[in-house]
């Protein structure tokens, strides 16, 4: 299915749930937390942390769905296959389309987070260049094939939740309880907050990609993506209540960097370094997965003859997807230089939302007799994600336009391909 199964069919499950918990917590912690917090605060204010909460349990329903999905048969290509077998090749061919679109999107997103925190600490930085350049950096270390090893992956995780642990502690002891006020956690705002911060959630799944590398997958695939959007929600209600205690939602709105504004109010230079640095870290390991991970949706795609043959063409030195690499990385440098980062964020989260939906539908319609959980999580799960998509369209209409563009670009596509095969 995978780059990874036919270069390597040979190759032993050897990832332990430690491995495949921290691929998806890899994936998870980035530009969402490190920066989206800010534009989620511009909406909810003091609330952000109803917001959080909001977005977690929305993710909780789909993540559910796909761990019935992967218990019932972790297959690499997760939800492309499984709406592939479970609903239609078209509408698989579609969630493969908008799962490339949603990465795509996001790492331009992730980008961008890295270059503002590159920026606040060396501010006559072009931000948008930083960007650029980042993404073609990380697009020639994909094609040379350095793939994140579980290693490397382990490493960057337990950095990023050493500093996130530290911005906890450290931050606490800076906390203004006046910061709090106003508290409006019914308000309109708190939901287009959810809108936006469910971008920080996202990657919950992507363990489900490389099931079949994991051991004993049936057991530990479903546990990692729960354990991973646990992990994640708890450190992101946790800095959500420091960051606003610190320097409340008005101010969090206004920065780029906005977990470095916040730990700032302390006054402790070594301090905001930690944080800035634990940003770049976590921005650039989304990043790296980010452009593996499309590269390796498009690979599976083209080998199933869903897009252009050249996508599944293997690098005769490095066996990586090179045409692949380069598209994307290239797409993803474009989009940074003419987009900023609310609109990608709400464009990735459209497209995210679509194919988390089709993931629910999958899991409903699955017939087995050993389900893990009743038929109305999955039916919750379309309810919550449709929901989400609604809010959308008023937080930010343009990015509604671009994700449905997209959408039906792809649908064209399909029916071309088919009418003239
Ligand atoms: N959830 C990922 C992030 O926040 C996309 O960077």
């Amino acid at each position: 299915m995978s780059e990874k199964s036919s270069e390597q069919s040979q190759l032993k499950p050897s990832l332990g749930l430690f491995d495949a918990t921290a691929i998806s917590v890899g994936a998870i912690i980035g530009a969402g937390i490190f920066v989206v917090t800010g534009i989620a605060a511009g909406s909810a204010g003091s609330a952000l942390i109803v917001s959080m909460l909001i977005a977690a349990v929305i993710a909780l329903f789909t993540a559910l769905s796909f761990a019935e999905l992967t218990f019932w048969r972790p297959v690499e290509g997760s939800v492309y296959e499984y709406t592939y077998m479970l609903v239609s090749p078209f509408a698989g061919f579609l969630v493969g389309w908008m799962w490339m679109l949603s990465n795509i999107f996001a790492g331009a997103a992730v980008s961008l987070g890295f270059a503002y925190y590159l920026t606040a600490i060396f501010p006559f930085l072009n931000a948008n260049l930083v960007a650029a350049v980042l993404c073609i950096a990380f697009t020639i270390l994909n094609y040379l094939g350095i793939r994140q090893s579980a290693l490397f992956n382990n490493f960057l995780v337990m950095a990023k939740l050493l500093i996130l642990s530290f911005f906890i502690l450290f931050g606490t002891l800076y906390v203004n309880s006046a910061n709090f006020v106003p508290f409006a956690p019914f308000e309109l705002g708190v939901f287009y907050g959810a809108c936006y911060i469910f971008f920080a959630y996202g990657g919950f799944a992507r363990v489900a990609i490389i099931a079949e590398e994991v051991k004993n997958a049936k057991r530990n695939v479903p546990r990692a993506i729960l354990l991973s959007l646990i992990i994640s929600t708890i450190v992101y209600i946790l800095v959500g209540i420091v960051a606003v205690g610190l320097v409340g939602g008005a101010r969090l709105s206004g920065s780029n960097s906005p977990l470095t504004e916040a730990i700032s109010i302390a006054g402790s230079t070594p301090a905001t370094y930690v944080v800035s640095i634990g940003g770049l870290m976590a921005t650039a390991s989304v990043l790296l997965t980010s452009i593996l991970g499309v590269s390796r949706m498009a690979y599976a795609m083209a080998k199933r003859k869903d897009i252009p043959q050249v996508f599944s063409k293997l690098h005769p030195q490095y066996n990586t997807p090179y045409y692949s690499v380069w598209i994307i990385g290239g797409l993803m440098a474009l989009l940074v230089l003419f987009f900023e980062l609310t609109r990608v964020v709400a464009i990735s989260t459209f497209a995210l939302l679509f194919y988390y939906t089709l993931a629910n539908v999958s899991a409903l319609r699955l017939k087995t007799q050993k389900r893990l959980y009743p038929r109305l999580v999955p039916i919750l799960g379309v309810i919550t994600c449709l929901a989400l998509l609604v809010f959308i369209l008023f937080a930010s209409p343009q990015a509604l336009i671009i994700g449905v563009a997209g959408l039906i670009a792809g649908a064209i596509y399909y029916v071309l391909k088919v009418v003239l095969k």
